[in-house]
């Protein structure tokens, strides 16, 4: 038996005590929790001290360096283009991966984007698309690759286990120890798999606002600058958007309903805030591949970017024509006066959304993918008294009560217009 050169208490002292943790013994606890040598107790109170005393630059670069190390690292070496992926922090509404993948891989770059499973009130990309008829979220590597190499050009698919089992192992401990909302943690869990990934580039959508992970747009600041580091430091071409969370990202929550919004998007129409958004990331996604004078608005009006989404979900099995689920029962909310929405907050719609059946509480429950909120009205639009304010879709009406719980208050209509921002605040570059 070979003889451990750390101890596990002597490492969480450390943290605990706010002393640097050394490079060894920190990628030995890394290793050794990952091989079941430190327990999950132990791992848990090391991820409490984590999310006390922080850590710092070194710290988090070592520890996202130890997770790589756990497992496989792919390699898109000898695809003869460039790669490049987006990474979202999650939010309510946020379908943009399903457009903003094919437009960026009409351009000639190639998007390996892997993907996760919602849990809680944010939606997972895969379950979005699992409403296809016929879709299929799991490739080899070589069906990733192939696909990539080919003329579809982008692949959404689920992350293999493989990449990064330390960072699996580890999220599972933080989702039920309460460490989930730790900067080091959240960063090096999300840069330790989109480096273990080998993309040549990856832009960062970082949310703030009540639908997102970080409420505080400074917090938000802070993780996107450790995360553009992380990658930067790696050799991956990183930058971040900061965009705004606080309202429902389109007019549709759920899953089935989103890939509706979707299509109509790759139409060449859609809500404004989904097309700016998209527009935006491929923008930054294109610069990062090398063509910064890609014009992805032409491409969504003039159907390419369609065309490469029907490539790409008839090569994972999907019909793109084929009906999409529709919920057996509807509830609409009307507007109790005229005037101006002014307030739609993004975590009670999508905690709605979560109750009606689109999400999941357990990560081994099913969603109902034909379930979740249509919004016909956003904050600035005037709506008339009595007029459809949103419609909530389940299979079973017995939900409509726990769902109309969740988005009590959640929304204001006043007499006056309400003040607009800008959906992206600001670019954070290293
Ligand atoms: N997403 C991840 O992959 N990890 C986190 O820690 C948080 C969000």
């Amino acid at each position: 038996m070979s003889v451990e050169p750390f101890d596990a208490v002597d490492v969480i002292s450390a943290k605990r005590d706010k002393h640097p943790v050394p490079d060894d013994a920190l990628r030995w606890m890394v290793d050794a929790f990952t091989r079941g040598y430190v327990s999950d107790a132990q791992m848990s109170s090391f991820a409490m001290a984590i999310l006390l005393n922080g850590m710092s630059r070194e710290e988090i670069r070592v520890m996202t360096d130890a997770m790589i190390a756990s497992g496989e690292r792919m390699s898109f070496d000898g695809l003869g283009k460039p790669t490049v992926d987006k990474h979202s922090t999650g939010g309510v509404g946020d379908k943009i991966t399903l457009p903003l993948a094919p437009l960026v891989a009409c351009f000639g770059v190639a998007v390996p984007q892997l993907s996760g499973r919602g849990l809680g009130h944010t939606g997972g990309t895969l379950d979005k698309l699992e409403s296809i008829p016929g879709w299929r979220a799991s490739l080899s590597n070589e069906e990733m690759f192939e696909q990539m190499r080919s003329e579809v050009g982008a692949v959404i698919c689920a992350a293999g286990s493989g990449l990064a089992p330390a960072d699996k192992k580890l999220y599972a401990l933080r989702d039920v120890t309460g460490t989930v909302q730790a900067i080091p943690l959240i960063s090096s869990s999300i840069m330790s798999k989109k480096i273990a990934e080998g993309t040549d580039a990856l832009v960062l959508d970082v949310k703030f606002g009540s639908g997102a992970f970080m409420q505080d747009i400074d917090k938000a600041r802070e993780l996107a600058r450790t995360m553009v580091q992380l990658g930067t430091d790696s050799g991956v071409h990183t930058t971040a958007l900061l965009t705004d969370m606080g309202t429902p990202l389109g007019l549709t929550i759920g899953n089935a309903n989103e890939v509706r919004e979707s299509v109509e998007v790759l139409a060449g129409g859609g809500p404004a805030d989904v097309v700016e958004l998209t527009v935006a990331l491929a923008r930054e996604m294109l610069t990062l591949a090398g063509r910064p004078d890609a014009d992805v608005e032409a491409a969504l009006a003039d159907g390419r970017a369609m065309d490469s989404w029907r490539g790409m979900i008839a090569a994972q099995g999907g019909d793109p024509d084929g009906a999409l689920p529709e919920a057996r029962e509807t509830h609409t909310v009307t507007a109790s006066r005229s005037g101006y929405v002014t307030r739609m907050e993004a975590l009670p719609f999508g905690i709605g959304a979560w109750r009606l059946g689109a999400g999941r509480a357990r990560a081994t429950d099913a969603v109902v993918h034909a379930a979740g909120i249509d919004l016909h009205a956003k904050p600035g639009d005037r709506i008339e008294a009595g007029a459809p304010l949103f419609t909530l879709l389940a299979d079973d009406a017995a939900r409509f009560e726990r769902a109309l719980e969740a988005v009590e208050g959640a929304w204001e209509i006043a007499d006056d217009a309400p003040e607009t921002h800008p959906l992206v605040r600001e670019r954070i570059t290293a």
